[in-house]
């Protein structure tokens, strides 16, 4: 039994580890500012800083403040926000998510207004704005999907008249991104850049953004247009439709349950891939760290980085705010 002491490894993995020094030369993997685009909700009002109780450190902003807002984002060396609205008046068919004074359109001349170099990109959907909290307009009990698609369209042209960069269909529509894609373009907007939410998953982690905008649903589930949660392969096939429908960035939702469908994604097509980070995930890690049961600030780098590492270009997430300023700080 004097073997294992003649044992050599030939190759020592430790060696590039024993330094900061060399750890840090060697990392695959960095963070940087540029690929976050920071979701943020905007609300009717003036003067309102209203926090969310279930995403702490996340508000909605009245559109008077949206503008100071994103202008902190920049400072920070953030380039990108994602709006979202919550209107006063919710109906049966959404009327608000394409009105021309709606709260989306004000917001995004508001921010583009206080920071014009911004990337600003609209969440296109109608369930913030239907009564029924469904993510298009209904037959019956059942979304209807052609008729969907005319007002996703007119959504997306209205916040393209109001000067967004980008419009980011999330509704999970057949063809909603070739609608839109044929909208802009009779409508002079070719420019207008198609993120699509391509696989988006019935996921059960949307509940706080739910809360924020008030957008859950007020029978039934989202089963019917959002993706089974058990699937990969038929994220593959939502990406590749999104791709060929015009998408200039595809999106996977949420991430962290899903880095292999990104990965895969990654390898499978040449395309931009975002990943989205939802609200379920920073409230997890949002209510262990206060609890004091993780140090949040290195699970949300270690996530973060996770995200990135499985392949994706940009990541949508609450935490980019506290990431730029502790990266800042150092
Ligand atoms: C709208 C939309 C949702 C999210 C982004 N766009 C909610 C949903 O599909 O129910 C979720 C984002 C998050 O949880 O952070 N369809
Ligand atoms: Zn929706």
């Amino acid at each position: 039994m004097e073997d294992y002491r003649k044992f050599r490894p030939a190759y020592r993995a430790r060696r590039l580890r024993n330094s900061e020094a060399l750890r840090s030369m060697l990392k695959e993997t960095r963070l940087n500012m540029e690929q976050f685009i920071v979701p943020a909700f905007v609300r009717y009002g003036s003067r309102v800083t209203e926090p969310i109780p279930s995403m702490p450190g996340i508000n909605r902003y009245s559109v008077d403040r949206i503008g100071k807002y994103a202008s902190g984002l920049a400072d920070l060396g953030i380039l990108s926000i994602m709006l979202f609205g919550i209107p006063d008046l919710k109906d049966s068919i959404g009327s608000q998510a394409y009105a021309k004074d709606g709260i989306v359109p004000r917001a995004i001349r508001a921010v583009k207004d206080a920071v014009p170099q911004m990337v600003v990109m609209a969440d296109v959907c109608m369930c913030e704005y239907t009564d029924h909290g469904h993510c298009g307009i209904l037959d019956g009990k059942r979304v209807d999907n052609d008729k969907t698609l005319e007002v996703l369209a007119r959504c997306a042209v209205q916040y393209a008249d109001s000067g967004v960069d980008v419009v980011a269909p999330s509704a999970m529509m057949d063809g909603q991104v070739g609608a839109i894609r044929a909208a802009l373009d009779e409508t002079g907007h070719a420019d207008t850049v198609i993120m699509g939410y391509s696989a988006k998953y019935a996921s059960a982690m949307y509940g706080p953004f739910r809360d924020a905008a008030g957008s859950a649903p007020s029978f039934g589930d989202r089963k019917t247009y959002q993706m089974n949660t058990a699937n990969a392969r038929e994220a593959l096939r939502e990406i590749e439709l999104d791709v060929q429908e015009g998408a200039d960035i595809v999106m996977v939702k949420p991430a962290l349950a899903y880095l292999d469908v990104i990965s895969q994604a990654r390898r499978r097509f040449n395309m931009p891939i975002a990943a989205y980070n939802v609200s379920g995930e920073y409230a997890m890690v949002k209510a262990a760290g206060m609890n004091k049961w993780i140090n949040e600030e290195r699970v949300v780098i270690e996530i973060l980085t996770a995200i990135k590492r499985a392949g994706a270009d940009l990541i949508l997430t609450y935490h980019a705010e506290e990431v730029a300023r502790s990266l800042r700080g150092r």
